[in-house]
């Protein structure tokens, strides 16, 4: 079904281009002054998760995020913040259902600024309401694969890159990494391939496997990998929750 005149909106064509290496890069950059191109990843696998209006304010609450994280989103959000100074410049590449952005934002505070940026119109807005009334905190419609010229203090990339499909994965690693001032930090938050004997690993490859279908990209490869293991950066990473989940810190070298 095309969704694209319901949702007002254009759409990107990715197919075959896993059969030519780079082309994403060259695609098109979008200014913020036009409409960003709805992805195909993300209108065929989630329009019911991020476009479908009715289901952004049914799923916009912690508590979904929290039993979607197996209760680990309170720690894996600190685990975030953590690497992130009061004052600083900084990106969250696109916006997350609950309190994150707004937890992010109290921690920047206002001699910060803290810039979230998402390609889904419905996703800007909703975003914007949360974060009504705190300054120094902007949402922006924009896809953060075409990002241009602009560098962060940190950019935050929390459980995005598992919903990409591969190519679209390497493609926003590298648009993030050249968004990073030197001294600065490109901070991934996402899925880990768990221990083989993880009692939750069978459920999660169901879900991956039935609704997730980008996810598994994170089993079979680090994200440093997917990144080109950018030597311009050092690489850390940290695991939880029996390996579930990572924490992927690139510190650009001054
Ligand atoms: C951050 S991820 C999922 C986060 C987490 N599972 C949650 O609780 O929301 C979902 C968001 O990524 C956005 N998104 C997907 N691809 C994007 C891209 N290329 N640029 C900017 N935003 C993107 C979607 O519109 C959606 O709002």
């Amino acid at each position: 079904m095309d969704y694209s005149e319901t949702l007002g909106v254009k759409r990107e064509s990715l197919k075959g281009l896993g059969t030519r290496p780079g082309a994403l890069q060259l695609a098109p950059a979008e200014t913020t002054s036009s409409a960003p191109v709805i992805p195909e990843y993300l209108h065929e696998t989630y329009y019911w998760a991020y476009l479908n209006p009715r289901n952004v304010r049914r799923l916009d609450r912690e508590w979904v995020v929290r039993t979607i994280l197996w209760q680990q989103h309170n720690r894996l959000t600190r685990a975030a913040i953590t690497e992130i100074k009061p004052g600083q410049h900084v990106l969250q590449t696109a916006c997350v259902y609950g309190n994150f952005s707004l937890k992010l934002a109290e921690h920047v505070g206002p001699e910060g600024t803290l810039e979230i940026m998402d390609v889904a119109e419905v996703q800007v807005r909703n975003c914007r309401r949360k974060l009504n009334g705190c300054e120094h905190a902007s949402v922006r419609h924009q896809n953060v694969m075409h990002l241009r010229d602009e560098t962060f203090d940190v950019v935050c990339c929390y459980f995005l890159m598992h919903e990409l499909p591969d190519d679209y994965k390497r493609g926003i690693a590298s648009a993030l990494l050249d968004a990073v001032r030197p001294g600065g930090k490109l901070v991934f938050v996402d899925y880990h391939k768990p221990h083989w004997a993880h009692p939750l690993k069978p459920i999660t490859s169901f879900v991956f496997d039935t609704l997730e279908p980008y996810a598994k990209g994170l089993w079979r490869e680090e994200i440093a990998e997917f990144a080109g293991s950018d030597q311009r950066f050092a690489w850390r990473k940290e695991t939880y929750f029996g390996g579930l989940f990572q924490k992927v810190v690139a510190t650009r070298k001054e």
